[in-house]
């Protein structure tokens, strides 16, 4: 294993520079073990680097400073030094990624009881940089990832879509794993991410679409091989790899008649299927599907459930280890506008509620956070409280499909750490993280592909770093992660940058929110690419997606009382709450209710007045931030180029905001005939 090094593309929060503290000083690495060697590795690549020295098996190691010092080691390692034995026997059990930290006498431990927890404890002192060699003793603290399952989802092609492209709502150029059809000879940039995923907190990656086309679905036959390939650059860095298979598999690539999950030969297929990928990736992490959803096969076509049809995959996989990630987005893609009964917020709480405990042990249903699709604002999804007896993930989108498309600065952290935080069943119930945590854990799409920032908008870097810490824990404050990424990010400029990245990104997910998407009312975008806006765009499609504005109101009534009764998919106090036009929260009034222009706000305005003012501000919030990062010009805080990148996407911003605020704007005025109660100029 070596470190991966790359030229042209930007280093995001692992610069060689935040191997400093570590690589000016002689670090022992004790242990056995292969994710031990990628810490010997990555000890050894500091220290070339910044010229410290490293023990191999004996303690010190030769050069560095005087009187500083490292210790990394498994706490069962032979020839365990002082301080190490101490600080194991004082934090117990780390279980199997944790990890204790302690500076005791003059020197800085990290023990683990396992490999993992090792690599992760390096990463620590990465972000602690200085302040891990502080001269004080630091107590022992103890470290461990809330959920056992960090995952992200690549929505990657191998042969390019015609519509979708390389990768599905991919905002950050091609595959990092494929090009052309084909396996990218040069994988270093595969090592390089994973890399990255692990200083984050991620352990495991989904390397294709769920949308599984004809060439993909090979990825279980005859490019096995290239699972395997990719499988061994994240490896190295803890990362397992898992693949999206398609529900028709048994048909598509195995020429059996059908692909009912009941059917024998059917299940022979797949448990064979699973063998031959563990006899090539013994530790494959498993299938993602998504089954009778927007056109892909399923279990319905069989008449089966959804359990039946998970179950299938699971008994195949189970002998292995592996899971099976079964997406709960099911609902009728196919609506008739006319059609006022079927609601779309509810179909994945009416398809998977009734079959909670059904699902075998390795099966994990994968929620995505709200009920509709990653808008900019949603309730939580219901499912989410609705299957006790069945391990649930929650899936956000890290790539930005509804929120800027990686060309508008939205930090999402701030909104994901609001939905983990929600209580479903009230303020002594348990919270979207705790069932996350206590089932299948957390997972995303992600958005980097090989654009040179990874992620296309330089910032939306952070996004990335976000999801893996809040997935190793839930609880940090997204402005704090904020401080951490930038830290690793700028260094040595993070002090000076501090300031303008939090006045930027903080409220950006709000500001977002502010231009498109009023009081919980979703999908006013583009149909297809989804960028930009378009009121009506999606008002009269088959996609289940409205708003029901006329000359007199807009929202969707989804009470118990007169509407759809989504309302009563929520437990108490929520479906109370969004029952009730006084006690259902602002933001949300228009994902639930139907309302007059006129109706007043639990905040004091009248609903039209807040689309003019919220569309209106969120432009002026644009400005603000565009001024702000303009006044780093010159300032030598950010290189010249990055400066350039972020600069001339805020451009773009804020044409796309002031396009919303004048649609919008003008589309309700148009619609209600009620003016701007401040006069400003409706088109
Ligand atoms: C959205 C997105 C699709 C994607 C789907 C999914 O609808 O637009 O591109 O396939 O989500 O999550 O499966």
């Amino acid at each position: 294993m070596t470190v991966p090094q790359l030229t042209g593309v930007h280093p995001a929060w692992l610069p060689p520079e935040a191997f400093q503290a570590i690589g000016s000083r002689r670090v022992l690495v004790l242990g056995e073990g292969a994710l031990v060697d990628t810490v010997r590795e990555e000890v050894a690549a500091a220290r070339a680097r910044h010229g410290g020295g490293q023990g191999g098996g004996q303690a010190g190691g030769q050069g560095g400073r005087e009187g500083a010092g490292c210790v990394l080691a498994l706490s069962g390692a032979d020839g365990l030094p002082e301080p190490a034995r101490a600080v194991a026997a004082e934090a117990g059990p780390t279980g199997a990624e944790g990890y204790a930290l302690a500076r005791r006498d003059g020197v800085t431990v990290v023990v683990a009881d396992a490999p993992a927890g090792l690599l992760y404890g390096l990463f620590h002192l990465v972000r602690l940089g200085e302040a891990a060699f502080a001269p004080a003793d630091r107590p022992v603290e103890r470290h461990a990832p809330a959920a056992a399952r960090r995952m992200l989802d690549h929505w990657d092609n191998i042969a390019v879509h015609p519509v979708m492209g390389q990768v599905e709502r991919g905002y950050a150029g091609g595959s990092l794993f494929w090009r052309d059809g084909e396996l990218r000879e040069d994988l270093t940039r595969v090592r390089a991410y994973a890399r990255l995923l692990a200083a984050a907190g991620i352990n495991a990656v989904a390397i294709n679409n769920v949308n599984v086309h004809a060439t993909e679905a090979r990825l279980l036959t005859d490019r096995l091989d290239e699972v395997a390939a990719i499988a061994a650059e994240l490896r190295p860095y803890g990362i397992r790899a898992h693949v999206s298979v398609g529900f028709a598999s048994p048909v598509v690539l195995g020429g059996l008649p059908t692909a009912d999950p009941l059917d024998e030969e059917v299940r022979r297929w797949w448990a064979d299927a699973a063998d031959r990928v563990y006899a090539a990736v013994q530790d494959f992490g498993g299938f993602v599907v998504k089954a009778d959803s927007e056109g892909q096969p399923g279990p319905f076509a069989y008449g089966r459930s959804h359990a039946d049809g998970a179950d299938v995959l699971a008994a195949a996989l189970a002998p292995h280890g592996g899971v099976v990630h079964w997406r709960a987005f099911v609902y009728d893609h196919r609506q008739d506008w006319r059609d006022r009964s079927t609601d779309r917020a509810r179909a994945a709480c009416d398809h998977f509620a009734p079959l909670d405990g059904r699902f075998a042990e390795n099966v994990i249903l994968q929620v995505k956070h709200g009920p509709m699709d990653f808008q900019p604002r949603e309730p939580v999804s219901p499912v989410i409280a609705a299957m006790p007896a069945t391990k649930l993930a929650v899936e956000l989108q890290v790539t930005q499909e509804y929120t800027g498309q990686q060309r508008h600065v939205c930090y999402l952290a701030p909104m994901w750490s609001e939905l983990l935080a929600f209580r479903p069943w009230g303020e002594e119930g348990r919270s979207v993280a705790d069932v996350a945590v206590g089932g299948g854990g957390l997972v995303a799409v992600s958005n980097a592909g090989d654009d040179p920032y990874w992620t296309g908008h330089p910032l939306a870097q952070a996004n990335l770093y976000a999801f893996g810490r809040l997935a190793w824990d839930p609880r940090l404050d997204p402005a704090a992660i904020l401080d951490e990424w930038a830290d690793l990010t700028f260094p040595g400029a993070a002090d000076g940058l501090r300031g303008t990245l939090h006045a930027i990104m903080d409220g950006s997910w709000r500001t977002y929110e502010r231009y498109t998407a009023p009081l919980g009312v979703g999908f006013m975008v583009r149909p297809g690419h989804h960028y930009g806006p378009d009121v009506d765009g999606y008002e009269y499609t088959p996609w289940g997606t409205y708003h029901f504005a006329d000359r007199d109101g807009v929202g969707v009534d989804r009470t118990r009382a007169t509407g759809t009764g989504f309302t009563g998919q929520y437990p108490r106090p929520w479906s109370d709450v969004y029952e009730s036009l006084e006690r259902c929260p602002d933001e949300l009034l228009l994902f639930f209710h139907h309302v007059p222009y006129g109706h007043v706000l639990r905040g004091g305005s009248t609903v039209i007045q807040h689309i003019y003012d919220t569309h209106f501000a969120g432009v002026e919030e644009v400005s603000a931030m565009r001024a702000r990062w303009d006044k780093l010009d010159g300032s030598g805080l950010v290189d010249p180029a990055y400066h350039a990148r972020v600069a001339e996407l805020l451009a773009e911003q804020q044409r796309s905001a002031e396009e919303w605020r004048d649609q919008v704007n003008t589309n309700f005025f148009r619609k209600s005939g009620v003016p701007d109660a401040r006069g400003r100029r409706i088109h």
